[in-house]
């Protein structure tokens, strides 16, 4: 996997022109992040040695380098679900390419099923913890110790430092800002009244359908995460109503708009990365 890894990478460089240092994938319905950014080169998935090809419809699929806030990003517009038929080596194989092409921090959005009491639709939460009920793990196989360890740690999974000026950030917006534990499920059918239930029983402030295969693989590899979902469907007693895909993308939408405003302000608050 190393030399596909460097493969990727080595193309990407061709085509890029700087070396990003926060990458940041953005969720279903979440792409308007792009438009606040000073957009330097665009790397369509297809091109790029060894990476899958999305086939999900309305995802285009690039890899988009440019300026946010001033800093280097690289954004991926576009992202591979398990869902889609994906192995997690492929969901999770752009997280290593955008760690080897020099990220330091990785910013994840994602759309998500509400189940906690509090929450009501369009609001934003702040993943500080996750539980995953995947039925597999990209980590799974043999183990490259150059990557990272054979047995990481998931204490911290959700950078401390980050979680706080997360929070800072909305304050400061007036943005409201929930935090809670994301179940992540491999879908794509949505959850049964039973298994909302379940799911709120075991734990569980939010479910959706991505995010944590990217975060074990970021982690492997000690690279600080930050993650966000955007609450698109309520799912407790007393709320619940057949999902649809277009209602998600609807309340997607109507959170897009602060989701925008936090990520371009934690962009900004990064001190440490140069612009
Ligand atoms: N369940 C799982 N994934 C989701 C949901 C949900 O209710 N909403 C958005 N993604």
């Amino acid at each position: 996997m190393l030399q596909q890894i460097q493969e990727a990478s080595d193309y990407i460089k061709g085509k890029a022109p700087f070396t990003p240092r926060i990458g940041i994938i953005l969720g279903t319905g979440l792409g308007q992040l792009v438009q606040k950014v000073e957009i330097e080169a665009a790397v369509s998935y297809e091109e790029i040695p060894h990476f899958p090809v999305s086939t999900v419809e309305g995802h285009s699929g690039k890899l988009i380098f440019g300026r946010l806030s001033g800093k280097p990003v690289v954004i991926m517009q576009g992202r591979f679900h398990y869902y889609e038929g994906y192995t997690m080596r492929q969901v999770t194989f752009p997280v290593r390419v955008l760690k080897q092409l020099g990220i330091l921090k990785l910013f994840i959005s994602n759309a998500a099923g509400a189940l906690n009491p509090d929450h009501r639709l369009s609001e934003l939460m702040l993943i500080n913890d996750h539980i995953d009920l995947f039925p597999d793990n990209p980590l799974r196989g043999l183990n490259d110790e150059k990557l990272g360890p054979r047995f990481p740690d998931m204490f911290e999974s959700y950078d401390s430092k980050l979680l706080k000026q997360a929070i800072y950030v909305a304050d400061t917006l007036k943005i409201k800002l929930h935090q809670g534990v994301y179940a992540g499920v491999s879908g794509p059918n949505l959850e049964t009244p039973a298994e909302y239930r379940y799911l709120r029983t075991i734990g569980a402030d939010a479910v959706g359908m991505s995010t944590i295969p990217e975060v074990i693989v970021a982690r492997h590899m000690k690279l600080p995460v930050l993650a966000v979902s955007v609450l698109t469907d309520l799912c407790m007693p007393g709320h619940l109503e057949p999902v649809s895909i277009e209602k998600v993308l609807a309340a997607a939408a109507a959170a897009e708009p602060n989701l925008t405003q936090l990520f371009t302000e934690l962009v900004a608050q990064q001190t440490d990365i140069e612009a």
